[in-house]
């Protein structure tokens, strides 16, 4: 019955998350659209000088990259989904692709007024495709800097044994209860806390 019960709680998750991701993926769409609408009309409603459309264009521009950047997103899950996503492997330097993956959200990181510390060795390779990597650390970094209290600290520590490297990055913010530990893994799902904590989300990923 224990069971039971459990498969259906994690079922109901899983079908709530689904729908928490459609209206959060609806929601990401629906703002560029709204503001793109909303210049052009403006803009049209009488002639404006050259500066005028430019700043215009300017903005179209900026919600044009949004909504690719989400076209982008959905087309990588529909491929991951349908294992039709193509793998270039390639040696990569681990510590480096931290380093840059850091230095690229440094904004985002020091906006939230979190430090990081890192420990890697310097030139310790791995095979793997660097994109997928990237995509893969930065999901764990952005959580790591979410989760985490203004002003805390996120360290980042690499080991390697004969077969293989792990990275481990660690941060003191308020740890997942227990029994949310298992479903973390589940797709779309948040912690019963997590949704309190936007702006953020799914929404720095899409972006
Ligand atoms: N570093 C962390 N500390 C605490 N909870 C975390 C951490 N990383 C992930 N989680 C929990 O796992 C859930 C799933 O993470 P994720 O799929 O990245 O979703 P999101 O970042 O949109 O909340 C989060 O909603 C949060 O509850
Ligand atoms: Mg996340």
């Amino acid at each position: 019955m224990l069971i039971f019960n459990e498969m259906l709680d994690s079922i109901q998750s899983s079908a709530e998350a689904q729908k928490r991701f459609t209206s959060d993926v609806s929601h990401e769409i629906r703002s560029p659209l709204t503001s793109l609408r909303g210049s052009i009309e403006v803009t049209l409603r009488r002639k404006r000088t050259p500066e005028e459309y430019e700043e215009m264009l300017r903005s179209n521009l900026a919600d044009t990259i949004r909504l690719s950047k989400i076209a982008d997103n959905l087309l990588f899950l529909a491929k991951a989904d349908n294992n039709i996503l193509e793998f270039r492997k390639q040696w990569v330097d681990v510590r480096k692709l931290i380093e840059n993956i850091v230095e690229g959200h440094k904004g985002r990181i020091s906006q939230r007024g979190v430090s990081i510390d890192m420990d890697c060795r310097e030139n310790l390779m791995l095979s793997g495709d660097i994109d997928l990597l990237e995509q893969a650390f930065l999901n764990i970094l952005d959580n790591a800097v979410k989760y985490t209290s203004p002003g805390g600290k996120v360290t980042i520590n690499a080991m390697e044994d004969i077969s293989s490297i792990s990275v481990t990055v660690s941060d003191k913010g308020p740890a997942l209860p227990e029994n949310e530990i298992t479903h973390i893994f589940e797709r779309f799902y948040r912690g019963s806390k997590a949704g309190g904590t936007k702006p953020g989300g799914t929404a720095w990923a899409l972006r």
